[in-house]
């Protein structure tokens, strides 16, 4: 009785590791392809022209003045903010990725498939990811909650801004009822 002699030849470490690269960087590509930034670019004008009252060196100012006042030392207090773009992005890839219904978590439903929805922004500064949020998707309502007192009544300010001006601009869009952004 012959034997014949089996041979496997395991790919090395570094074969597996460009491998792995590999496959990330066409997951990358898949999802960037996917990604609709001319619709996501296309509304930052109603942001920019809503917030252009609240640089980001305005809420810097007001909430150092205020924790320096209060003497207040924890870090998660620091002060910055997202931009437009990121935003958009991230709920990009939620509609097109990750959110899709039986991604991950998603159940049947996913996430941000269609209007409504609820946006919450813990720690929101002067506003802007909860008017960015509202600008980007259709919520049925956007809250943001901001323990620093002079930051939230700048995000009043955002929020009349919103409502007196913004609302309007973004009515007409694809089923668009936008109703509510609330601080
Ligand atoms: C990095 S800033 C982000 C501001 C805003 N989300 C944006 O992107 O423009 C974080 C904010 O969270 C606030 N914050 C931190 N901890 C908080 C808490 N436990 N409750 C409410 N606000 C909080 C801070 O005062 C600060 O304004």
């Amino acid at each position: 009785m012959s034997s014949k002699a089996v041979t496997t030849i395991a790919p090395l470490p570094f074969e597996v590791e460009a491998k792995k690269l590999d496959e990330e960087e066409e997951l990358a590509a898949t999802m960037l392809a996917k990604l609709d930034m001319v619709s996501v670019l296309s509304s930052k004008d109603v942001f920019d022209s809503l917030m252009q009252s609240f640089p980001a060196t305005l809420g810097k100012a007001v909430s150092k003045k205020e924790r320096e006042e209060l003497q207040l030392k924890d870090p998660n207090l620091v002060y910055g903010e997202i931009t437009f773009e990121t935003l958009g992005v991230i709920f990009e890839k939620i509609k097109k990725v990750y959110g899709r219904p039986f991604q991950g978590t998603s159940g049947p439903a996913g996430f941000l498939q269609s209007r409504g929805g609820i946006f919450y922004d813990l720690g929101s500064g002067t506003g802007k990811g909860v008017i960015g949020a509202a600008v980007l998707h259709n919520f049925d309502v956007c809250y943001g909650i901001e323990c620093l007192e002079g930051l939230y009544t700048l995000s009043l300010d955002a929020l009349n801004a919103y409502n007196t001006r913004g609302k309007a601009r973004l009515i007409g869009r694809e089923n668009d009822t936008r109703e509510l952004v609330s601080m």
